[in-house]
């Protein structure tokens, strides 16, 4: 069982380049979120969905893992294995590049594909488009694998079992403003769980936690690392 769940939300990406969503020029201030994240979004005009996911596919290949990715991956890889497990809401794969190996994408992966006729999963290739077929049914009912707004996020019995498991939870980079992540520090309080928040400014649910500590990532998460590092 996990003793350390760390939420991960767009704030740890966002010195990587990638943008975040509800910051002053964040994705939801360019895009609107019922046209590019929901089911009746992909419905109504499945090119525009594509083309929004394509953009973010090739921005993120672009991108390199920053401290904070690399911090975690450290605290991940110094402690017994099993003992630090990471639960993100981003759809990069900048934690898996930075070494960390217990990864759980709530919100599903800009790297897979599946197939909305049959279920089917496969690696994304770059580029996306409505026609493409299933490699496995055929149908041209490709999607990108991702979790919108509307559907049920993935892994969730096994993150819950992890926050009435941990000694303590803490939340990185995230505004509090999406459920069901935005009650995890409230499930892992309720279980005993200390609990901590990393952000560069308080989050919507920040007195949920035991404490805050304010500053850009890359700063905050490896002096956190270091912090649990000498006292082990
Ligand atoms: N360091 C630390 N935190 C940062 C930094 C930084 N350099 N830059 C921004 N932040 C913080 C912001 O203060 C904010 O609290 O990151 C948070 C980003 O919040 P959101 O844009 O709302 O992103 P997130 O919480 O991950 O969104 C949750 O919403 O639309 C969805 O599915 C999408 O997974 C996403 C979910």
């Amino acid at each position: 069982m996990a003793k350390i769940v760390i939420l991960t939300g767009a704030g740890i990406s966002a010195e990587s380049g990638l943008g975040t969503f509800r910051d002053k020029d964040g994705l939801w201030t360019k895009y609107d979120l019922n046209e590019v994240a929901t089911p009746e979004g992909f419905a109504a005009n499945p090119a525009l969905v594509h083309e929004f996911y394509n953009a973010r596919r090739k921005n993120c290949v672009e991108a390199t893992p920053n401290a904070a990715h690399a911090a975690l991956a450290r605290l991940e890889q110094a402690l017994p294995k099993g003992e630090v497990i990471i639960v993100t809401q981003n759809v990069d794969d900048l934690h898996e590049r930075a070494g960390s190996r217990a990864v759980l994408h709530m919100h599903g992966e800009l790297a897979g594909a599946l197939c909305a006729a049959c279920d089917h999963r496969w690696p994304a290739p770059a580029v996306m488009a409505p026609a493409d077929p299933c490699p496995a049914c055929g149908d041209p009912a490709t999607r990108p694998d991702i979790v919108w707004f509307g559907e049920y996020p993935y892994h969730m019995e096994t993150i819950w079992d992890l926050l009435r498991g941990c000694d303590l939870f803490v939340s990185i980079g995230t505004s509090g403003n999406v459920y069901p992540a935005a009650a995890f520090v409230q499930d892992a309080d309720r279980a005993g769980a200390d609990t901590l928040e990393l952000n560069l400014e308080p989050s919507a649910g920040v007195s949920d936690f035991a404490e805050a500590r304010f500053g850009p990532a890359t700063d905050i998460v490896p002096a956190w690392v270091d912090e649990v590092l000498s006292r082990r």
